[in-house]
């Protein structure tokens, strides 16, 4: 046997070929298949550590170029406007009014996303608030200091699309930021959750957030901005708030394609992905499920959550830059990245250890 030969010549291989000689010569032959076969599982093992690291390195260099090229590509395009393609449902004529659409203004991030842009947003006339509570969306109008327009409405019902269609005519308006921030998300297993409200999330978190948006697009221009509010949940599936997981995935991969369907309109859309926030409405609504005495507290604590004030403050610096995705916060930020490396059947084993903390 060839190899054999090669590992005695080896000089502590030599010195045990001694000692088998002496002593246990059938121990000293299991000893070194037991080694080769190490020995090779070692080889196998670096050679895919260095392909697998050689391919994540020419991937990363070649994402960082992707980006670099679509940076320059909305770069190129605000210094040429008339060079750029238009929307063919644009409507004719000078804008009267440039305003920030927002849905689920009423409370939590919405809220704080419509506070910022209230200060910070420049060149936005006014600011249109979306929910169903009409008194919390005149309480947050009274506390802005931008002319507003408040639209109470129920975004699971189809008529609420055609409304903000006829607004958006009526007032001729250019949406200048339109954030979908109206959702819902529900909390335990399929018998935890109703079929309606099931349906009730994917209704809110991806049908309406597509239809405002697609509503939306044609009064919007050149250099104009939209922020999907997705969640860190879009990054891999969740057992026991699956779900509203899958309705997020859906919403985050929407708003990466239409990114790159809105590039020669150079219309930047954001898809951003918040950890936890317990200090929203969110978490309360959540765990507000037909309880199941089998599975109580499926996911028994949030820990390290955000506050939705630094959340809103992120998720506008990041839209402002033109980003792609916003991860705003340390946790969300670790959890794209090994998203990204994991398989999902890790991702979710880690998931159920961290739901039951
Ligand atoms: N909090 C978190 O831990 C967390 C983490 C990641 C992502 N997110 C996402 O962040 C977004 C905002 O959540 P939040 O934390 O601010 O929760 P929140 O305080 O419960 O806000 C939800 C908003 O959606 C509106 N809304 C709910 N159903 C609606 C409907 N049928 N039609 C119109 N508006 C409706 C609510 O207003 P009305 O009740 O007045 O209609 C409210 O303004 C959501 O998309 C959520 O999925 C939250």
């Amino acid at each position: 046997m060839k190899w054999r030969e090669s590992v005695t010549r080896m000089p502590n291989v030599a010195a045990w070929w001694e000692l088998k000689i002496l002593f246990y010569p059938e121990l000293y032959f299991y000893t070194l298949e037991v080694y080769m076969v190490l020995k090779i599982f070692h080889d196998i093992c670096s050679w895919l550590v260095s392909f697998c690291g050689s391919v994540f390195m020419i991937f990363a260099i070649v994402s960082a170029i992707i980006v670099l090229i679509e940076r320059f590509l909305y770069s190129v395009h605000k210094k040429d406007p008339a060079s750029f393609e238009t929307w063919k449902n644009e409507p004719a004529g000078t804008p009267s009014r440039r305003i920030a659409l927002i849905t689920g203004a009423s409370s939590g991030l919405g809220r704080k996303l419509a506070l910022n842009i209230d200060q910070k947003e420049k060149n936005i006339d006014e600011i249109w608030l979306v929910a169903r509570r009409r008194d919390r969306l005149d309480a947050l109008a009274s506390a802005l200091t931008h002319k507003t327009h408040v639209l109470p409405l129920d975004l699971t019902s189809p008529d609420s699309i055609g409304i903000i269609e006829s607004e958006l005519e009526k007032y001729n308006a250019e949406v200048g930021v339109l954030i979908n921030c109206a959702g819902l998300g529900k909390i335990g297993n399929y018998q935890a959750i109703t079929i309606e409200e099931t349906d009730r999330m994917m209704e809110l978190n991806d049908r309406s957030a597509v239809d405002v948006t697609v509503t939306a697009l044609p009064f919007m221009k050149q250099g104009d901005r939209i922020i999907e509010i997705c969640s860190t949940a879009a990054f891999q599936p969740l057992q026991h708030f699956n779900v509203y997981a899958a309705s997020k995935s859906f919403l985050y991969n929407y708003s990466r394609a239409l990114r790159m369907e809105l590039l020669p309109r150079k219309i930047a859309v954001t898809a951003a992905c918040p950890y936890w926030m317990q200090d929203t409405e969110f978490i309360p609504v959540a765990r507000d499920t037909k309880t199941d005495p089998t599975h109580k507290n499926p996911i028994r604590h949030f820990p390290f959550s955000s506050s939705s004030d630094d959340v809103a403050r992120r998720i506008m610096r990041a839209s402002r830059r033109g980003y792609a995705v916003s991860t705003p916060g340390i946790f969300c930020t670790i959890h794209r990245f090994f998203a990204k490396l994991m398989p999902r059947e890790v991702l979710m084993f880690f998931w159920e250890g961290l739901r039951r903390v």
